[in-house]
């Protein structure tokens, strides 16, 4: 980082306001037209806020009032604020999957942030994919940018006992099914169980992946724990405005920031909070956003040596407002400096070790001492065999031990429909030992690799008793969830990886500590029923649908789109 400062004639917004030129001109009459006169703006930072709010995304309703405070900030630095709606990505409602659209807020970030006179930018994000679609656009605009995390709501509430996002909807829908509560009980649960604004407040994607953007240090120190309703999160929001006009002009930018020391910091404290496995997908296409190169080996290498400290749902047993109020994330940061690279620079111009050290922890069962971890090491398992070449991932903490080594035979569900259909159809040839497979639910199968890897336990199990079974699928699983599941296998099986060639009653080997995953069928048969496959027929043939299906890439790769891997950013257009 250099320690000059830019001159105004060198902001990037110079070319559109500053100039003597006819279209400047128009940039300056326009700007009055919005009631702002000349002296307002003139020579200041443009700081473009990139807003993800949304009547349709309950997690962000407070960003409306958040931008507010954003402005504040920027204004009070010197700056000039710019808010700029983009798309959101409402994980409850958008179908067939936000992960569908991740790239494509990716891209627009992107070119909002090209296209219009801005000098720094604010990313206000936090439902699950906006978080890594943001950063992602902001690494390949590469213009000084902080991100700012919607935090998690407050806990769930259902008579005098915590509710958890996600992970509380399948515990108490799989008791519903089993006839263990009435209708009555779950419509109670359905009205305390997200009660304020902010994103899912257990430990899935939301909470891991802006954890992770504290980590990789694209936040102010802190910033990621804070509880959405919490007035230190408007005060934060304030700061955060303040903060990236001083970026400006210090020019200090995200690639700056995200080098391989930040996206191993990253990992590593997705790992000690026991994280979603969606934040495999997503670091990766960050990464490589940043041309970092990060593989799947890298997670199960750094997994090894990281003890899960978080004592959050689903793997544990608080919630973030407790993590929060136990000294969040700088705390746990805190106790694991030895793994993490300190020297990383952050958003703040200070490194990560010196925004973290000495924070405090007070409570040690929310956030665990070393020498009581919550898991030992890997709370994340990186399993290959033939049935995934590429790799498949399992969150071996937040599923039954007893599952870990099992061999069982398929129950092979072709499609989602197919599963809904059957699973729960008494006359299903399925004991406790079956291992339950779907296909057809990855990047190119369902499509937009959605959140259906929690693959539901047949009724008739429940009430015999049975919580976990081994289940495998190429698609993803959503955060707050658990179980013995193995995702994100590739190659997926719609582009024909050995998950399609998987028939009822197949031998299937799960070896968890030796982190294999193999079809026990022989490979003349394999190769029998490779060669009579045949590719299922294309999902989308317009629109961005038939975009995402020519160019999206397999799981262990990402899931960005081909062409907007690494690189530099492309080149500011021409002003005419
Ligand atoms: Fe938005 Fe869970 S629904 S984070």
């Amino acid at each position: 980082m250099t320690s000059r400062r830019k001159k105004p004639e060198e902001l990037r917004s110079h070319r559109w306001y500053g100039v003597d030129d006819l279209r400047s001109f128009g940039h300056r009459s326009r700007t009055a037209q919005m009631g702002l006169e000349r002296s307002e703006y003139a020579g200041k930072p443009v700081i473009a806020i990139v807003n993800t709010w949304s009547e349709i995304n309950p997690c962000h309703t407070h960003f409306r009032q958040r931008a507010e405070e954003v402005k504040r900030g920027i204004w009070q630095a010197g700056g000039y604020p710019v808010e700029m709606p983009a798309l959101t990505l409402s994980e409850p409602f958008q179908k067939p999957t936000t992960m569908l659209y991740r790239n494509l807020l990716a891209m627009e970030t992107e070119e909002l942030l090209r296209s219009y006179p801005a000098d720094g930018a604010v990313l206000m994000g936090g439902c699950d994919k906006t978080t890594p679609a943001l950063i992602m656009g902001a690494l390949s605009a590469n213009l000084p940018a902080i991100f700012l995390p919607a935090g998690p709501m407050l806990r769930g509430d259902y008579r005098g006992q915590f509710l958890g996002s996600g992970s509380d909807t399948w515990k108490y829908w799989a008791e519903l099914r089993a006839g263990n509560i009435t209708q009555e009980d779950w419509k109670e649960i359905e009205s305390g169980i997200a009660r304020s604004p902010g994103h899912c407040m257990t430990m899935g994607t939301a909470s891991t992946m802006t954890s992770a953007a504290e980590a990789m240090g694209l936040t102010l120190p802190g910033a990621a724990s804070i509880p959405a309703p919490d007035s230190r999160h408007a005060q934060m929001a304030s700061l955060t405005g303040k903060r990236v006009v001083d970026m400006v002009w210090e020019d200090l930018k995200p690639r700056d920031i995200v080098d391989a020391r930040a996206i191993d910091n990253a990992v590593t404290a997705v790992l000690a909070l026991g994280g979603s496995t969606n934040a495999i997908v997503h670091l990766i296409a960050l990464a490589r956003r940043a041309g970092v190169p990060l593989d799947l080996a890298r997670f199960d290498a750094l997994a090894r040596r990281t003890p899960v400290l978080a004592n959050v749902r689903p793997s544990g047993k608080y919630l973030m407002e407790d993590f929060f109020y136990a000294g969040g994330l700088r705390g746990l940061l805190a106790r694991l400096s030895d793994l993490l690279d300190g020297t990383a620079l952050t958003v703040n111009g200070r490194t990560l070790g010196e925004n973290v050290a000495g924070s405090p922890v007070y409570q040690d069962d929310v956030i665990r001492t070393r020498d009581n971890a919550l898991v030992a090491n890997s709370g994340l398992a990186v399993l290959t065999g033939n049935l995934a070449p590429h790799g498949a991932v399992i969150k071996p903490a937040a599923m039954e031990a007893r599952l870990q080594v099992h061999t069982g035979p398929a129950v092979v569900f072709r499609s989602y429909d197919d599963m809904a259909a059957r699973i729960d159809d008494p006359a299903l040839a399925i004991t406790a030992d079956s291992v339950i497979v779907l296909q057809g639910a990855g990047p190119h199968g369902a499509p937009g690799m959605p959140e259906w890897g929690q693959l539901p336990i047949p009724k008739k199990l429940l009430q015999e008793g049975v919580r976990d079974m081994v289940r495998i699928s190429d698609a993803r699983m959503s955060g707050t969830s658990y179980g013995a599941c193995v995702l994100h296998v590739a190659p997926e099986s719609h582009v024909g990886g050995p998950l399609a060639l998987v028939k009822d009653g197949d031998l299937v080997a799960l070896d968890v500590p030796a982190r294999k995953l193999e079809l026990l069928v022989d490979a003349a048969e394999l190769e029998r029923r490779r060669a009579a496959w045949r590719a299922p027929p294309r999902h989308f043939n317009r629109g961005f649908g038939a975009l995402y299906l020519d160019h999206v890439t397999q799981a262990d790769q990402g899931c960005d789109f081909d062409f907007l891997e690494d690189g530099a950013a492309t080149a500011d257009p021409e002003i005419h």
